[in-house]
């Protein structure tokens, strides 16, 4: 591995070593150049492959950032756990598993044959499918009620007011049959509990919600928190919720690389096209990383690497 295993000891170092270790893996790792920035969304194409920001927040409310910890980009998939969260504390976590499921495909993120091999289920809210499922769940009757509910939300679990960066969604809507196509697969077999459309135009804002690395890692940090935001206090969602979001994380958080992902770093995570990665220790707080190349799954490479660096030397791996 090239570096030295720490074993979990229920909290995070003292805030000199993290901040050490931030430095350490950001030098480490910011001259890797392998990876494409994603461009199948034109608006994320222009990403500069350069940035690399890194920020952990722990549940007591501190947080420590390098490098390009204010630069926004929008979430992607990333925000799929918290919408998650907010549909499975309303919905309560049974009947969240029999409308989304919490399956691994074992297929990629946007996969139409993970529907049909299995008898129309959407699997997961974390692939494609299953988190327009749950976008479809979220409260309200209108899209415009549902949408304001999950950019809520969000910001809840930020601290802070996000917003929606109109370019990356109006690049993603000009180019999303593909994900109205899945939406209206599972309008086919009674698994969308929305307008298909509707649905899919309230993902794709979702997906296009601007935060930065710091916002990722507070967010990260509410879950491990038990759903109370360390650093605002406010409770986001119940603690029986973030248990069951953080084991659909820890099955499908990196699509069908999960695997491997949890084979390396030993924790529940999420990755974005847009070069977002979360990591979750539960008890002690979030990681999160932004680099925009991504390897052939979808998920960034600086940010696997130094999202394994952290998890090993900050001694979060949970075995
Ligand atoms: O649905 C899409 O294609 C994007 N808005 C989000 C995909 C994404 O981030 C997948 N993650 N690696």
């Amino acid at each position: 591995q090239g570096h030295e295993q720490v074993v979990s000891t229920g909290e995070l170092p003292p805030p000199g070593r993290v901040r050490e270790l931030l430095i350490e893996a950001h030098s480490r790792y910011g001259s890797v150049s392998d990876g494409n920035v994603a461009d199948y969304i034109p608006a994320l194409a222009a990403a500069s492959p350069d940035l690399f920001g890194l920020a952990v927040a722990g549940v007591r409310g501190r947080t420590y950032v390098v490098g390009d910890h204010a630069v926004e980009f929008s979430i992607q998939s990333v925000s799929k756990p918290f919408v998650f969260a907010l549909v499975c504390d309303v919905l309560g976590a049974d009947e969240a598993r029999k409308r989304i499921g919490v399956n691994n495909t074992g297929l990629p993120f946007n996969s139409v044959m993970a529907i049909e091999l299995n008898d129309g289920s959407a699997m997961n809210p974390l692939v494609n499918a299953g988190a327009i499922a749950t976008t479809s769940l979220v409260p309200g009757d209108t899209a415009d009620e549902k949408w304001q509910f999950v950019l809520n939300g969000l910001s809840k679990f930020a601290g802070r007011p996000l917003s929606m960066a109109a370019d990356v969604y109006a690049s993603e809507a000009a180019n999303n049959k593909r994900n109205q196509g899945i939406a209206r697969l599972l309008e086919s077999y009674g698994r969308l509990y929305f307008d298909p459309l509707e649905a899919t135009d309230v993902y794709t804002k979702q997906c296009s919600i601007d935060v930065t690395v710091t916002d990722l890692a507070v967010m990260g940090a509410t879950l491990a928190d038990g759903g109370v935001n360390p650093v605002t206090g406010e409770r986001v969602v119940r603690a029986d919720t973030c248990k069951r979001v953080l084991a659909v994380l820890a099955t499908a958080g990196l699509y069908e690389r999960s695997g491997e992902w949890m084979y390396d770093i030993g924790l529940p995570g999420k990755s974005g096209v847009s070069g977002g990665i979360i990591t979750i220790a539960p008890g002690k707080g979030g990681v999160a990383t932004y680099s925009p190349p991504l390897d052939e799954a979808g998920n960034s490479v600086r940010g696997q690497l130094a999202s394994k660096f952290l998890s090993d030397l900050l001694g979060l791996n949970l075995f």
